[in-house]
């Protein structure tokens, strides 16, 4: 990645927060600096994401408050990577309804069927600070609104059932326990 090189730097692969970590729940605060350290904390996490593996990351499931996510829904072996990233996004229109089996890196081993919109547009900056909108749809809208829920604290195990959201809460909380006892 070119401007990690120009910085002298790799990019790192950062520890992931898991459910039930308090930190999660921190919504993200504007970027304002679109400067060298923001693209060496893309560059990080895109690192992170691939080597997840993950089609999205945001900015807080590393414990940085900043409201930044990348997708990348290019999943086939023989498929092109596809990064994007979104700063600052605000999902501006939403139709349609669709459910998938979700699965979230903050929330290992779990996949829920989640509702979320079909389409979207999304209003977001690029890495260096230019606006953009993109209209979505498939996986890609999917990733895009799950990772934005991540930038105001809102988890996919907000969207379940009680008592799906019971159960959840009661596997990641028994391994969280198991993490610490290690
Ligand atoms: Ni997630």
């Amino acid at each position: 990645m070119l401007s990690g090189q120009l910085l002298g730097g790799f990019p790192l692969i950062r520890p992931i927060l898991f459910y039930p970590d308090k930190r999660l729940r921190n919504p993200g605060k504007e970027v304002e600096e679109f400067d060298a350290e923001l693209r060496e904390l893309i560059e990080d996490m895109a690192e992170t994401m691939y080597a997840a593996p993950g089609v999205g990351l945001a900015a807080p499931q590393l414990g940085i408050s900043k409201r930044l996510f990348i997708v990348d829904v290019a999943t086939g072996e023989d498929e092109p990577s596809d990064l994007r990233v979104f700063i600052n996004p605000e999902i501006i229109e939403a139709e349609g309804d669709t459910t998938f089996n979700e699965g979230c890196l903050s929330f290992p081993g779990i996949r829920e069927d989640i509702d979320r919109a079909e389409r979207i547009k999304v209003r977001a900056a690029d890495p260096d600070g230019k606006p953009f909108e993109l209209e979505a749809d498939g996986l890609l809208a999917i990733a895009i609104q799950h990772e934005n829920d991540h930038l105001d604290g809102k988890l996919m195990i907000d969207h379940l059932s009680v008592l799906r959201r019971r159960l959840v809460h009661r596997a990641m909380t028994k391994r969280a326990a198991v993490d610490a006892a290690q």
